[in-house]
């Protein structure tokens, strides 16, 4: 069984994601994009982004990422390695949610990259890391305004171009 591996990701203007293992900027639309886009399906974090959100997120299979076996929280689940956490997940098309640690190692076992292109720098400690832009197509991109913040966001959607495409082009 080969896992559908998806990263959805929010970035700022410098591919920052984090401060202090929080989000830097308060995006109500955004949260409900992650919320439409995720819900019922499983969802892969790394322990500190779990520490972050604080709590399960519903209606989704939670998985958490740890080197610590003894690591346990009410309602999720843990797995020592992202493969180990891909093989839990079977067939379904699994989430990647962040943070930093975790878009490193999943960055080339998905196909697909959804992110929130926030047009705005901000001060952050954590960044999703630099992609080849020859290996991803973009497939669509739903721009928008926010009135409370004054910035410019979008919800872009990255496929994966095959292998033999991405060298083809390069
Ligand atoms: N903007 C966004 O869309 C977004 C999304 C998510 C998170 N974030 C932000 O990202 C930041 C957190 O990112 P982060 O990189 O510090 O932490 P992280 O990736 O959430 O979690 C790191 C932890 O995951 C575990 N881990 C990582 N690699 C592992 C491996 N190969 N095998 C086993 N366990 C592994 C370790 O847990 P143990 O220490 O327990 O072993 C490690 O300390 C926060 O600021 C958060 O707000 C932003």
């Amino acid at each position: 069984m080969t896992p559908r591996l998806t990263i959805i990701v929010a970035t700022d203007a410098r591919n920052g994601i984090g401060i202090r293992n929080t989000l830097p900027w308060h995006l109500p639309e955004d949260l409900a994009h992650f919320k439409r886009t995720t819900s019922g399906h499983p969802i892969i974090m790394g322990r500190k982004t779990f520490e972050s959100i604080g709590r399960p997120l519903p209606q989704r299979r939670n998985i958490v990422i740890t080197r610590n076996p003894g690591w346990r929280h009410d309602g999720v689940e843990s797995a020592p390695s992202l493969a180990a956490a891909a093989a839990m997940v079977g067939d379904a098309e699994a989430f990647i949610i962040g943070g930093a640690e975790i878009y490193a190692a999943a960055q080339d076992l998905t196909q697909r990259l959804i992110v929130t292109e926030i047009q705005h720098s901000f001060d952050c400690d954590a960044f999703f890391p630099t992609r080849d832009a020859r290996q991803w197509q973009e497939i669509s991109r739903e721009t928008h305004h926010s009135e409370a913040n004054g910035f410019d966001y979008a919800f872009v959607v990255y496929q994966r171009l095959a292998p033999e495409l991405s060298v083809a082009s390069s």
